[in-house]
Parts: structure tokens; sequence; C-alpha cells
């Protein structure tokens, strides 16, 4: 597939994921979401990737789904749109590797529901995050009234989906939005650094943990913790966990093989 919208580039283990319609600040189009999805595919399946990091611009991660191609919809329009944006993002929430979003500048509505899906969101001090939909007379339609109260709470979620007013990093950082503010020129090079740090651990339990956590947010306690417990004994049979152990007993570093 030629990539009009979105760039890619694989370096010592990172697929290095860029929005790239400034024009737009990144607005997200069918066919942005076409070439994310086939990214996201490519990513999951090379096993050379270990983590995936995803960016955009220095003014804009991404200012939301296009409101020029959804203006004049309807109904079939707008699942139309929604059925591919819901599957292209939940292959990114469901990617069995870590992920992280580098975001700088606006990250509204799909932009914020697009950096909801990866494991870590790294902010620049210029970051500006919000759902502004209901302005528009919509509410978020990828995940953002799901996705955002489960990590930051109603009361919060409400502030940003009611009122449709973003806030800037550092108040995302309190709120548990983002993992870390830093300042705009050193964003993607922390990124990469947190990249790095996931991939010196065993990618067999990181995808482990994932699975756990995820699955479990939507399970009871009790089969969350059945679960927990079900991958915790089938890392006893992988050679991370014998490598893993040794390494410790002989006070050395691990060297994980994602086996
Ligand atoms: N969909 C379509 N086009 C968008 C867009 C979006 N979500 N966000 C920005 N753009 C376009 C603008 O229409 C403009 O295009 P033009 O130059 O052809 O007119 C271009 O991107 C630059 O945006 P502009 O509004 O001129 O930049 P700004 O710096 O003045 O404002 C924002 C930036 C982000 C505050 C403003 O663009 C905005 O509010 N965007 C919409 C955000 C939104 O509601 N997202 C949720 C959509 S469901």
């Amino acid at each position: 597939m030629d990539h009009k919208y979105v760039l890619f580039e694989k370096k010592d283990g990172l697929g290095k994921i860029r929005l790239n319609r400034p024009e737009k600040l990144n607005a997200l189009n069918p066919d942005v979401y076409g070439e994310l999805e086939d990214l996201f595919i490519k990513c999951e399946s090379d096993p050379e990737i270990k983590v995936i990091l995803v960016v955009g611009s220095e003014k804009a991660f991404a200012a939301g789904a296009d409101i020029e191609a959804m203006a004049k919809g309807d109904i079939a329009l707008a699942y139309q749109m929604t059925d591919q944006s819901k599957r292209v993002l939940n292959r990114l929430s469901d990617m069995p590797k870590p992920t992280i979003a580098g975001i700088s500048g606006y990250a509204l509505g799909g932009g914020l529901e697009l950096a909801l899906c990866c494991d870590f969101r790294v902010a620049s001090d210029n970051a500006v995050l919000g759902l502004p939909e209901i302005g528009l007379g919509i509410i978020p339609g990828g995940g953002g009234t799901q996705r955002l109260s489960r990590m930051i709470g109603a009361g919060r979620a409400s502030e940003l989906i009611f009122l449709g007013e973003p806030v800037k990093a550092e108040r995302a950082e309190i709120w548990g939005l983002v993992n870390m503010v830093v300042g705009v020129d050193q964003m993607e090079a922390e990124c990469e650094r947190l990249a790095e740090k996931l991939m010196a651990k065993s990618p067999m339990a990181l995808r482990a943990a994932k699975t756990s956590m995820c699955s479990g947010m939507n399970m009871g306690l009790k089969d969350g913790l059945t679960l927990e417990q079900d991958l915790f004994c089938m890392l006893f049979g992988t050679v991370d966990q014998k490598e893993g152990m040794a390494a410790f007993l002989e006070k050395r570093k691990a060297s994980f093989k994602g086996m």
C-alpha cells in the first residue's frame, strides 16, 4: 500500500509511525485510518519490531476526525466511518507489544482517542488534549467515552466530554492522562528512551502483562485474577523466565530472547 498521510520508519526494534497531513493538522480521514491500519498490521506481524511509537508533528498529534469528511454525512456514513475507526483503533489497543503515543500540540477528538489506545502517552509541554465533539453536536465516537473514563475516572472524563474544553499537558499529567511531560524538543528522544527500556524486558512477559491488564479490565475481579494466575503460570514455560531468574541469582543483567 502506498502511504500518503502516514510515514513509517523501523529502527533498532522500534516501529515509528508518523501522522503526516500537516495542512489539516493530521485530521483523521478514512485514507489516514486505512494507512494506519496497514501499518498496525505490519508492526504486529514483524518480529523485529518490539515497540511501536505513534507521533504527529510539533503543532498537532492529530486535531481529530476529519470534520469536512463528516459534515454532510448521514447515519449510514457515520456507521461506515466509525466501523473503520473502531476496527483500526482496536487493532492498536490490542497490539501484543508495547505502544507509545508521543504527543506534541493538539491531540483532540479522534487524535486523543488514538493516543488513548496506546499503553503510554508522553506529552510535550505544548500539548493540548481534549474531546471537543460536544461542540459539534456529537459525542466522541472512537472510544473516548469508554477508554477515557476507564483511564481517569468518570468525573474528570465528564469535564472533558461534556464541556468539550481541552486541557494542557501539565494538567493532563496530574490527571493521569499522560505519563510524563517533557520539552517539545526532547519528546521523541524521551519516547525512544522509554522504548529502549521496554525492549530490554522479556517480550513474553510484557505481552502477558498487557493481556492480563487489558482483558482483566473488562472482567469481574475473580475472572481477572484467574486470568492473571494462568498467564503468570504460563510464563514458567518460557526461556525468558529461566533467564530472568538465573540472571538475578548470578547477579548479572538478564538477556531476554522472547521465547
Ligand atoms: N477536521 C478537518 N480539518 C481540520 C480539523 C479537523 N478535525 N482540524 C483542523 N483542520 C484544518 C482546518 O480546517 C484548517 O484547514 P484550512 O487551512 O484548509 O482551512 C487547517 O486544518 C488548520 O487548522 P486551523 O483551524 O486553521 O488552525 P488553528 O491553529 O487556528 O486551530 C485547532 C487549531 C485545533 C484549535 C482547530 O483547527 C480546531 O478546532 N480543529 C477541530 C478540532 C475538533 O473539533 N476535533 C474533533 C473533531 S470530531
